[in-house]
């Protein structure tokens, strides 16, 4: 059989949120806010940035570098020691600091529900408080559990009934029941475990480009402000901000060796989940459906596509979806093929595959070959690694300082496995 490199396959970035910012949206400056406590501990030095409309923003840093009082000086919940924090332009100060609050949501690590209160009556506080009746605020809230994707039976359990997970959704759509044009976030989704937590991630990034609020969101985990923010903030410790940009040049283009240093290893690599390329190309890859003999020479039969990697055949279901690569040479011509047979694991690249998906593909294959696949998760053909490379290559000529080098170390299957 041949190969061919006809057809492309095209991967993207994340989808950005949406540029157009739905009216009621806030955007937030911090213009030279320092907050020193009174024990004389500096919290913040001299903070100046401005986080935009309708974006998600990332605190990020270390512990005690001064995320949580930066987030709090936004509601007052802190007041600033020097400095000011204006939204749309109106200094904060200004603003009684209760009603200031009932604005913005606020979202925290195990989600703070009242324990006594059921789901719905949390998720009701604020509209309650803000005058709404309780029944209009009950019937809203339900529609907000859906948004979060929980059951609309939670509604009538009491917080300590729900796991953490759906714990920290209630906290999400509690946030959001006034409809705040702002949201703070601390650390909300860093007490569930890390299969959930991806979730709840997901969730919230697919949330916000349905919301497009104001989103301030504080971690201390890097991997998370990437995969979330619009734009970084790395604060160090002592509460200096160390830099401010895009996620991709957070990784690509660090400010200084702290910076570096706590982004950590592979960020070139993981850079590479920002670069979109154009072409990549689909190589024909054969396949053999589970249930049906090894046929003759099957040997030999990929040839061409992989250097040294002859000997693997993908095997796909009835469905054309890929199911694990047989090593012919270690079943005989004729063999029946059954799930056994299969070496697993390997990526996939899907439609919406950035380059880190494709590469990451084609380095957990056996064969050497990512399995791309449509949106319906069936085999529409091959990548390699070298045109992953090639497409590298080729966008360092379009951006202005591309990530500096590929270290392929550390592959993380995030794209689930070829089972
Ligand atoms: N009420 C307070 N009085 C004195 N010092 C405080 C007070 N609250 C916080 N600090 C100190 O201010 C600094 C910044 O604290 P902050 O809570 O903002 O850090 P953080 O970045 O949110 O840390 P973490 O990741 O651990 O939550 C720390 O050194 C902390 O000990
Ligand atoms: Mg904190």
């Amino acid at each position: 059989m041949t190969h061919s490199t006809h057809r492309s396959f095209t991967p993207t970035a994340r989808t950005p949120t949406p540029q157009a910012y739905p009216k009621g949206t806030a955007v937030i400056n911090f213009q030279s806010v320092s907050k020193v406590y009174p024990d004389g501990t500096p919290a913040v030095q001299d903070l100046t940035i401005e986080i935009p409309t309708g974006r998600i923003t990332v605190f990020v840093g270390p512990s005690g570098c001064g995320k949580t009082t930066s987030l709090r000086m936004i509601n007052r919940m802190i007041e600033p020691t020097g400095g000011t924090v204006l939204i749309d332009g109106q200094d904060t100060r200004s603003i009684d600091a209760p009603m200031l609050r009932r604005g913005i949501g606020y979202v925290i690590q195990n989600a703070g529900l009242f324990p006594h209160r059921t789901v719905l009556d949390n998720i009701a506080t604020v509209p309650v408080l803000q005058g709404k009746s309780r029944r209009s605020a009950r019937a809203a809230a339900g529609d907000l559990l859906a948004r979060v994707g929980l059951d609309a039976a939670m509604g009538n359990r009491y917080p300590a009934q729900l796991s953490g997970g759906q714990q920290q959704r209630v906290g999400v759509a509690r946030a959001l029941a006034a409809d705040p044009p702002v949201m703070l976030m601390d650390e909300p989704f860093s007490a569930v475990d890390p299969v959930v937590r991806s979730q709840l991630q997901d969730e919230f990034i697919r949330l916000q480009s349905e919301l497009g609020k104001t989103i301030v969101f504080v971690t201390h985990d890097i991997d998370e402000a990437v995969k979330l923010g619009d734009q970084i903030a790395v604060f160090a410790v002592g509460g200096r901000l160390a830099q401010f940009a895009s996620p991709a040049d957070v990784l690509s283009r660090p400010a200084d060796d702290f910076v570096a240093d706590f982004v950590g290893r592979d960020r070139g690599y993981r850079a590479l989940s920002f670069v979109v390329s154009e072409d990549l190309p689909l190589h024909d890859e054969p396949t053999l459906t589970l249930g049906r003999p090894v046929p003759a020479g099957a040997g030999s039969a990929a040839e061409g596509i992989g250097d040294d990697h002859g000997q693997w055949l993908l095997v796909v279901d009835e469905k054309h979806q890929p199911r694990g690569w047989l090593d012919c040479l270690r079943v005989p011509e004729g063999h029946l093929v059954t799930p056994d047979d299969l070496v697993l694991g390997g990526s996939l690249a899907g439609p919406e595959a950035s380059l880190r998906t494709a590469l990451d593909a084609a380095l957990s294959s056996p064969s050497g070959r990512g399995v791309a696949v449509d949106g319906e998760t069936k085999v529409i053909g091959t990548v390699a690694a070298r045109d992953v490379l090639d497409a590298i290559e080729k966008s360092r000529g379009a951006t202005p300082d591309p990530a500096e080098r590929i270290e392929p170390s550390d592959p993380l299957s995030k794209a689930g496995a070829a089972t």
